[in-house]
């Protein structure tokens, strides 16, 4: 047996997973999600958060994931935002790997002209989430949204 048991067997990194959806106070135009983006980017950039964000025609779906504590706090303030409501948690998960690494928040851009295009590019984005319960989520999302 080794010394410490299983515990020091166990990867020392995990990384808290969350998903949740909220509804837009107003529509969001696409101004207002470069907005929302370009501060996401920056801020998750520096505390590790990666995910991804897709604005449907009423709704926000999204993933973040990264430390936990940063992800909490990230959250926290998403949250917060006036520009939606009523988020709730759909999943929330410790993972040890990340499933979308190369993101500091990938994007799928909403608006009622891009209802095809948009379920399209959640298959396409969504892929690599591991989870399927998770990557069902973004892809039923985006179902409806171009229902
Ligand atoms: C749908 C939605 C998603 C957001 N996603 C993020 C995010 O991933 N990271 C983040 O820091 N802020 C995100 N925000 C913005 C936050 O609500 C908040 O405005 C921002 O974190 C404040 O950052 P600042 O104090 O640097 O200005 C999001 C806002 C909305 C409406």
């Amino acid at each position: 047996m080794l010394p410490g048991g299983d515990s020091e067997r166990r990867s020392d990194v995990t990384y808290l997973q969350l998903c949740y959806i909220s509804t837009m106070r107003a529509p969001v135009g696409p101004a207002e999600c470069e907005d929302i983006l370009a501060v996401s980017r920056r801020n998750n950039g520096r505390d590790g958060i990666t995910g991804l964000l897709v604005v449907g025609t009423t709704r926000f779906l999204q993933l973040l994931e990264g430390p936990p504590s940063a992800v909490r706090a990230a959250y926290a303030r998403i949250k917060a935002d006036p520009r939606h409501y009523a988020a709730v948690v759909v999943s929330e998960r410790q993972v040890e790997e990340r499933d979308c690494p190369d993101w500091a928040m990938g994007y799928v851009p909403g608006g009622a002209d891009k209802r095809a295009e948009l379920q399209a590019l959640v298959e396409r984005l969504a892929a690599p989430i591991a989870n399927k319960n998770v990557r069902a989520q973004f892809t039923g999302f985006a179902a409806l949204q171009a229902a």
